[in-house]
């Protein structure tokens, strides 16, 4: 099960598809190879040892990190990797190479849906239907909580000025709609409290809380969620849960948690990760079943 990962799945019902991606940071391989294929509408939890590549995998996912080539590491040489840089951009627009020696090889992809992610940059990538969670919480420091929900919806029509003239009623429409929508869930976040509080002044917990209502502001398509229930309490974590899991209707939900009785609980297949690589998959009763690789990979305690 450890060497030959079992990833062939209805391509017509496929989210996510990120293989043999690599990363390195100097030398630390943060990935080596990793692989994940996700099915459309599904809650898909990933989980691994501290340092075990999880994060760094949605960085890359999300385009807030480009991938490595495995070269990377053995190369020093800035000449080359200058090349494999503009071998690719050639690639890309059907230049010339730059020159006699065989091209390097692109090792590694990221699509969504039909979608090819990596090359895109974080913003491009945000605009395909894809929304991220970090583990680090980020928001508008300086706008409020009820602000911050309200700047979460994309597309909406006060956005270009044309519009601003010319539609002035759909706008106003508009935000009273987000406006409604934003207090509702606040209400769910039981945050409405501090709805008049500026982003730098929250807890952590009421950050996370923060993101989670910037998500349901929106409707991706797929939702990568880097630790959603750290520093929240349990009673209102099972409720955001169950609120994840409505939003599968819709949306492909990617979900990095340390808690297990969360994980076993609400995921349909859970992917393992360790020193950089998937080495087990499977759904919950088979991962559950799979002991050795628990206690081998992630610890007795687990
Ligand atoms: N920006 C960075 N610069 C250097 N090393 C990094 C960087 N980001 C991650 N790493 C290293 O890559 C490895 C994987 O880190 P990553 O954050 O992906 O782990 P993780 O599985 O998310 O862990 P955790 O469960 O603690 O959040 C670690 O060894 C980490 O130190
Ligand atoms: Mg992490």
């Amino acid at each position: 099960m450890l060497e030959s990962l079992e990833l062939e799945k209805d391509p017509d019902n496929i989210s996510l598809s990120a293989q043999n991606i690599h990363k390195y940071f100097g030398g630390v391989k943060a990935l080596e190879g990793a692989s994940v294929v996700v099915s459309k509408n599904k809650l898909i939890s990933l989980i691994g040892p501290n340092g075990s590549g999880k994060t760094t995998l949605f960085n890359v996912i999300s385009c807030w990190s480009p991938k490595s080539h495995p070269d990377d590491l053995l190369e020093e040489d800035e000449v080359k990797i200058q090349k494999r840089f503009l071998d690719g951009i050639n690639r890309k627009f059907g230049g010339k190479e730059e020159s006699e020696e065989t091209p390097s090889e692109e090792v590694g992809s990221v699509d969504f849906e039909d979608l090819r992610l990596d090359g895109l940059n974080a913003h491009e990538a945000a605009l395909t239907g894809m929304m991220r969670t970090f583990q680090t919480t980020r928001n508008w420091p300086k706008l409020t909580v009820l602000e911050n929900l309200l700047v979460a919806p994309q597309h909406q029509t006060g956005e270009s000025f044309i519009n601003i003239f010319f539609k002035r009623k759909q706008i106003e429409e508009e935000e009273r709609i987000n406006t409604l929508k934003a207090l509702e869930i606040l209400d769910f976040l039981e945050i409405t409290h501090i709805r008049d509080q500026i982003g730098e002044e929250l807890s952590g917990g009421q950050l996370k809380l923060l993101a989670l209502g910037r998500l349901l502001m929106t409707a991706p398509r797929l939702i990568l969620l880097d630790e959603p229930m750290a520093g929240i309490n349990p009673t209102l974590g099972n409720k955001i849960m169950d609120k994840i899991l409505e939003l599968k209707v819709d949306s492909t939900i990617f979900l990095i948690e340390h808690n297990m009785d969360v994980v076993f609980n609400y995921s349909d297949e859970i992917f393992v990760m360790a020193r950089g690589k998937i080495i087990a998959q499977g759904t919950p009763n088979e991962i559950e079943s799979n002991k050795e690789v628990i206690e081998a990979y992630l610890g007795a305690d687990y």
